[in-house]
């Protein structure tokens, strides 16, 4: 099978990883893809930010656990009691891409990115999960300060953010997709 097409058929979520932090040039080459994603009218509404500090990671964890506890969505709320998880799974790189507040078209464009890198990570032999859950956090009125710690651009929120890091399992099977999504007029 043609290499893209086989890398885009094995991506799949992982959500357990090694300690050991990826290296500089696999950094690279996973931004690079995500700035090389398209974006409507070449607006390019993004930011990225990289966040290596284990503490900090830690830290918007337990945050989000907090909140999450307080939620009124069930499964959301099990999330914040599990005392187990872990909103990064524990990876020592976490990508958060924020969406100019301005750009109708900033969330779109911000998942077109987190697939380019999620794609780049994949055909690195890297492990990685779209992180939407931490949003939650970094939106609310607790994640203000969290905002300013990481640097985030005034007038941008988070979008969308992805862990990143050597898998310490390999998925290979995927879950079930849905039939019947595909209609051909010819
Ligand atoms: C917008 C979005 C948000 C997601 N947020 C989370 C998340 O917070 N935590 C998580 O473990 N997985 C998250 N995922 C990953 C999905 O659960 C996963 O992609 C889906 O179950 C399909 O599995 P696959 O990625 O292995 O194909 C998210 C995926 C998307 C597209």
């Amino acid at each position: 099978m043609n290499e893209t097409l086989e890398v885009i058929r094995s991506r799949r979520s992982i959500r357990a990883f090694k300690p050991e932090q990826i290296n500089e040039e696999e950094l690279k080459e996973i931004l690079e893809a995500g700035i090389y994603a398209p974006s409507a009218t070449n607006k390019q509404p993004w930011h990225f930010t990289v966040v290596q500090n284990k503490k900090l990671l830690n830290r918007l964890s337990e945050s989000f656990k907090e909140l999450a506890r307080k939620s009124e969505d069930d499964y959301v709320k099990r999330v914040g009691e599990n005392e187990k998880f872990h909103v990064f799974y524990n990876a020592p790189t976490v990508i958060l891409i924020s969406g100019d507040n301005t750009n109708h078209y900033a969330a779109v464009d911000c998942a077109a990115a987190m697939e380019n890198m999620l794609l780049a990570a994949e055909a690195l032999n890297i492990g990685s999960c779209w992180i939407g859950f931490i949003a939650y956090l970094l939106n609310s009125e607790e994640g203000k300060e969290y905002l300013k710690e990481l640097g985030i651009p005034e007038g941008y929120k988070q979008i969308h953010a992805a862990a990143i890091g050597y898998k310490k399992v390999n998925i290979s099977k995927a879950l079930p997709r849905k039939e019947n999504s595909i209609n051909y007029i010819r």
